[in-house]
């Protein structure tokens, strides 16, 4: 195995342990609101805590974003791991039995491997960039789900930023007319991970963090998927929209949800790109 995703899936693991050490201690946890509906356990800052102490050991020259620590390490680095060292802490506090640990590699801006770790089921799923996504060491595809009936869908609900909720029942009245079914599981990490492995034929969630989801979009794009933002274009990782399946569904998708795409849904470059757009014109 490549020797940095051999060391992100032991940080993983690591941390995975840990959280599993607490799942029957739940009732004795400090748990701090960290926003609407947005909830930390001391639990996601000491696994935070163990992966980067783990990645910081091999690759000491390496920056770190963390959803609990924001930017650690080295201050400018081509080297990036972004972390979400418990991805489905609602879930987690509930005894719900769907969480997980997300771990990608970014290197100038391109993703080049990630992990996602689920404890409970000890299931291992890995990407490398060219180099095709595994299951407990299994590839795994995408599926060959064509059209909407039929299919499985997951989501996540925006119920942290309330703003774009009308928009999204749009998009979830017209989808749930046409598929099989639509599952919000409760952790976007594990439903990414779910379609690079066929479980699910297609996903779409609003607002999503950078740590959410690069592990799990390049598990997708190497189980031969399509990940987009909303709008069909490749600003996932900028809107925190993602919309993604394999490629035919992923057109019906798109279809379907694209005249519910409001302003502030779309990608709007940043004023310096847009100033620099201008001068060179
Ligand atoms: C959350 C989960 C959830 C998604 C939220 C995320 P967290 O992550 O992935 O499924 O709907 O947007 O914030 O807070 O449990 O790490
Ligand atoms: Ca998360
Ligand atoms: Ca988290």
């Amino acid at each position: 195995m490549d020797p940095m995703l051999n060391i992100a899936v032991r940080a993983a693991r690591g941390a995975g342990d840990l959280i599993v050490r607490y799942v029957d201690r739940v009732d004795s946890l400090k748990i701090t609101p960290k926003g609407r509906n947005d909830f930390v356990s001391e639990v996601d800052r000491q696994a935070e805590r163990e992966i980067i102490n783990i990645l910081q050991k091999a690759y000491p020259t390496h920056a770190f974003l963390g959803e609990e620590g924001g930017r650690q390490g080295v201050a400018r680095g081509d080297f990036v791991w972004v972390i979400d060292p418990l991805d489905g802490t609602t879930n987690f506090l509930h005894g719900f039995p769907q969480f997980a640990v997300s771990i990608a590699l970014m290197h100038k801006g391109r993703l080049e491997c990630g992990v996602i770790y689920d404890p409970l089921r000890q299931e291992l799923f890995t990407a490398k960039r060219g180099g095709g996504a595994t299951l407990n060491n299994r590839r795994v595809r995408v599926t060959n789900q064509n059209t909407l009936k039929g299919a499985l869908l997951g989501t996540g609900f925006p119920f942290k930023d309330q703003r774009y909720v009308e928009a999204y029942l749009g998009m979830f009245r017209e989808l749930m007319k046409d598929t099989a079914g639509i599952r919000r599981a409760g952790s976007a990490a594990l439903d990414l991970a779910y379609v690079a492995c066929g479980r699910l034929d297609g996903f779409w969630e609003i607002g999503l963090k950078k740590w959410d989801m690069a592990a799990g979009i390049l598990l997708i794009l190497e189980a031969g998927g399509i990940v987009t933002d909303l709008e069909g274009k490749d600003k996932y990782l900028e809107t925190g929209n993602v919309l993604t399946a394999s490629p035919r569904l992923h057109a019906a998708m798109a279809d379907v949800i694209r005249p519910h795409v409001v302003e502030g849904l779309r990608y709007v470059p940043p004023l310096s790109k847009r100033l620099g757009d201008r001068t060179s014109e």
